[in-house]
């Protein structure tokens, strides 16, 4: 269950209440938009509103690869490999590619098409060499660049491995239903396909086929996921600003925002939720950097960046807040116990376990940098697991939408982007550009 405290915001309780008209209003609006195809507000429903036949083929694909792969090469970028990646790492363990097989008994999963360093291709082709792999290729438009040329590069590996025909069997599509490059390739290879719900874009699709299947394929219960943000959607289908924990972090961001804090940094004590602040990173700043507006939303892994970015977050310019992802218990602990020679000094926390003092660390800091003028939010989760990972998209998304329509930006666009793919093209000699 998700809490949000906003006591370290030093927020008003009347200064959330004055947005409760606006926020209704943005309320009403998102949710008669939720069913229009032509919309992108789609995602508002996605956990009960889903094509439940595709869900079942997610399953039973994920199965088939899992039985056939060591690897499962997911490819794509931005919105179409980030959700995934967040799920993954934050529900695996961090060692997971390293387990032994009969451990893992999984796929591991190895994402490429999200840049192109043609190091990193060489290095993947180098470890794909002795390894059994299929592929999932994500891309809504059909059209990006970066994983087209990673699809084209293994698929070409791929046929000469197993052969043309045995190779369109380990090869799955997400894309469009109707448009796009990939779609006609996948249709015309015959691929397995998958579809990228019309109203729902990139950054918000990770609860889709686009996030579903390399999730399965990892071996996470995608009923679980769905169900936490199935609970999230009734949760804050109430739009009473009372009770309504994620408009009252869209607010408080909005709050914060004017009075100058420029940037949110997402912070997170367990290292499995780096890719999560990924994913947030793209929601927002995708979502709501636009029109010369917008909180820059930057992201730190402590305690890592205490020892590196703490400084500038305890001392530097005051324009920045922090929302803090507490996991109150870890899956596994660790007990420290004494030594008779301590002579690490480390004696004074004999019998204490690790949790404990990562949240002493935690709290410390909070301290420190509230004290130090970093207004701080704090989301609790109980734990990390499918049900709770969901609520928390759920949560982050609806309130995207909601921080988005305050500000007054459309945040279901990404017209930014546009430009440095026009030069691209234009320098790389595309036809037309
Ligand atoms: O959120 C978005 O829409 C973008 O980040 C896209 O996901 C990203 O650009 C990839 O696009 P596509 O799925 O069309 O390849």
């Amino acid at each position: 269950m998700l809490k949000l405290n906003l006591e370290n915001a030093k927020i008003d309780e009347k200064e959330i209440m004055k947005y409760k008209s606006q926020v209704e209003n943005i309320h009403k609006d998102l949710h008669r938009r939720a069913r229009d195809e032509e919309d992108f507000v789609g995602w508002l429903e996605l956990p009960t509103n889903y094509d439940k036949d595709e869900f079942e083929r997610i399953k039973k694909a994920a199965e088939k690869i899992r039985k056939e792969s060591d690897v499962l090469l997911v490819i794509g970028i931005g919105g179409s490999y980030l959700g995934a990646r967040a799920v993954i790492d934050a529900l695996s363990s961090s060692f997971v590619n390293l387990q032994k097989e009969e451990k893992r008994k999984k796929p591991m999963i190895f994402y490429v098409g999200n840049n192109l360093s043609p190091n990193y291709i060489n290095e993947l082709i180098e470890i794909l060499e002795d390894k059994d792999f299929s592929v999932n290729v994500i891309s809504k438009s059909g059209t990006t660049t970066e994983p087209a040329i990673a699809f084209r590069i293994f698929r070409e590996i791929l046929e000469n491995k197993y052969g043309i025909d045995e190779a369109r069997s380990r090869i799955y599509v997400t894309t469009d239903k109707e448009r796009g490059a990939l779609k006609t390739l996948s249709e015309m290879e015959g691929y397995e396909r998958f579809v990228v719900p019309d109203n729902v874009g990139g950054r918000y699709s990770v609860l889709s086929a686009v996030g579903l299947l390399p999730i399965a394929t990892a071996g996470i219960d995608i009923d679980r996921l769905m169900n936490g943000a199935r609970v999230a959607q009734e949760k804050y289908s109430d739009s009473d600003l009372k009770y309504n924990e994620c408009y009252r972090y869209a607010i408080a961001r909005n709050i914060l925002y004017k009075s100058d804090k420029l940037i949110e940094v997402l912070v997170n004590y367990e290292p499995k939720l780096h890719y999560f602040t990924e994913w947030w990173k793209q929601l927002y700043g995708e979502s709501e950097g636009k029109d010369r507006k917008g909180i820059f939303p930057a992201g730190v892994d402590y305690t890592t960046d205490l020892h590196s970015m703490g400084q500038y977050i305890q001392d530097g310019r005051r324009n920045l807040f922090e929302t803090v992802i507490n996991v109150k218990k870890p899956n596994l602990n660790i007990r420290l116990n004494a030594d008779d020679d301590n002579l690490d000094g480390l004696n004074y926390l004999a019998g204490k376990d690790l949790d404990y003092v990562n949240k002493k660390a935690m709290e410390g800091t909070i301290e420190a940098h509230v004290s130090g003028g970093v207004p701080n939010i704090m989301i609790t989760i109980d734990e990390l697991n499918e049900e709770n990972i969901g609520e928390l998209i759920y949560f982050f998304e609806l309130a995207c939408g909601i921080s988005g329509n305050i500000l007054g930006v459309n945040p279901f666009n990404q017209p930014g982007v546009e430009e440095y793919k026009r030069n691209m093209f234009r320098l790389l000699e595309k036809p037309g550009y």
